[in-house]
């Protein structure tokens, strides 16, 4: 509906969304004056008198750029700035500070805020026009790879909420992954590369054949060579997405053992992806405490003890396994 094809080119009858301008001043006048320029070029105007109420605004109608008056009462346009950088839900909204001219301190207090543009008042119309214009085109790129990344978790979730076996499964690995890499200090980042990778690592069990995948008994030689591709169909399936880099080694290695008798590359020791050692861990911990078409759920206390078993085989990094075992006594979990 409402679209032509002409020389194999789309055109839609359908106008673009409008991009939503939240601009911020405690003057009444220079308000005005925005709205009125932004507004003739087909923005929407959304308008606030105070860093307070920018914020309960953004929160509100969730604008594709921002502009911010720096001297304002209630709270100024610095604050307002670093706590719009702050939130999940607005950092990366673009926002210009309006300072006045030649206003260096204006400026450095705004870069350490976050702010991504400035322009001088009294501002020059054409100017402004063509910096809202580039934010707001960065800021729809932004929103396509935030979609992007959306779309891979939600399929990683109705894959691990609809598997009638490992039910929740990746879910719990990236908590319980997360909580270890919490509990030994990682950094933060490290942290959330491992919580992430945790939702993303069984992903490329899309592309395993359901009758092997759920088979209740054991499977023959050419089904476990099947099963065994999922961690490099999973980096496959991820590799295009930028946020994932960090997260592909991890997503590889999972199934890797200590002695190098894991898969796919057969790495050894710390050659393995510190992420994916830990990762390693949390899965087949996960794996022995839920219930698998072949056999019951086991009790937390006797898994650890058949990890312990299995790292002094040379399966597991025992620092690491010994840091999740403390982990889960000091958590009150059911070990004795
Ligand atoms: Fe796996
Ligand atoms: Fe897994």
């Amino acid at each position: 509906m409402g679209e032509a094809i002409k020389n194999n080119v789309i055109y839609s009858a359908e106008p673009e969304a409008k991009a939503t301008v939240l601009a911020v001043d405690d003057n009444m006048q220079n308000l005005e004056l925005l709205e009125g320029l932004l507004s003739t070029k087909g923005y929407n105007v959304v308008k606030a008198y105070n860093g307070k109420e920018a914020l309960e605004k953004a929160a509100e109608v969730s604008p594709d750029i921002i502009l911010l008056d720096v001297l304002m009462p209630q709270m100024d346009g610095i604050e307002c700035c670093r706590r719009l950088k702050e939130g999940s839900e607005t950092r990366l909204v673009p926002v210009i500070m309006l300072t006045a001219l030649d206003s260096t301190e204006d400026k450095v207090r705004g870069i350490e805020a976050g702010a991504d543009d400035f322009i001088t008042k009294p501002f020059q119309k054409t100017e402004l026009l063509a910096r809202v214009k580039s934010l707001v085109k960065m800021k729809g790129l932004i929103d396509e790879l935030e979609n992007a990344q959306n779309v891979l978790f939600s399929l990683a979730s109705v894959l691990d909420q609809t598997d009638p076996y490992t039910h929740g499964h990746s879910q719990r690995v990236s908590d319980l992954s997360g909580r270890l890499a919490s509990h030994m200090k990682l950094p933060g980042s490290e942290q959330e590369a491992i919580k992430n990778a945790g939702i993303l690592h069984d992903i490329g069990k899309i592309a395993t054949d359901k009758g092997v995948l759920h088979k209740p008994g054991a499977l023959n030689g050419q089904e476990y060579k099947h099963v065994k591709e999922h961690p490099v169909v999973g980096e496959k399936i991820c590799k295009p997405l930028k946020f994932a880099k960090p997260l592909l080694p991890i997503i590889r290695s999972h199934h890797e053992k200590y002695n190098g008798s894991g898969y796919p590359d057969g790495l050894k020791g710390e050659n393995i992806p510190l992420g994916a050692r830990i990762l390693a861990i949390v899965d087949v911990y996960d794996a022995l405490t839920s219930t698998r078409p072949y056999r019951s759920d086991i009790p937390s206390e006797v898994a650890v003890e058949v990890m312990k078993a299995e790292a002094a085989k040379g399966y597991w990094d025992v620092d690491i396994l010994k840091s999740f075992s403390d982990m889960l006594r000091i958590d009150g979990e059911e070990l004795s």
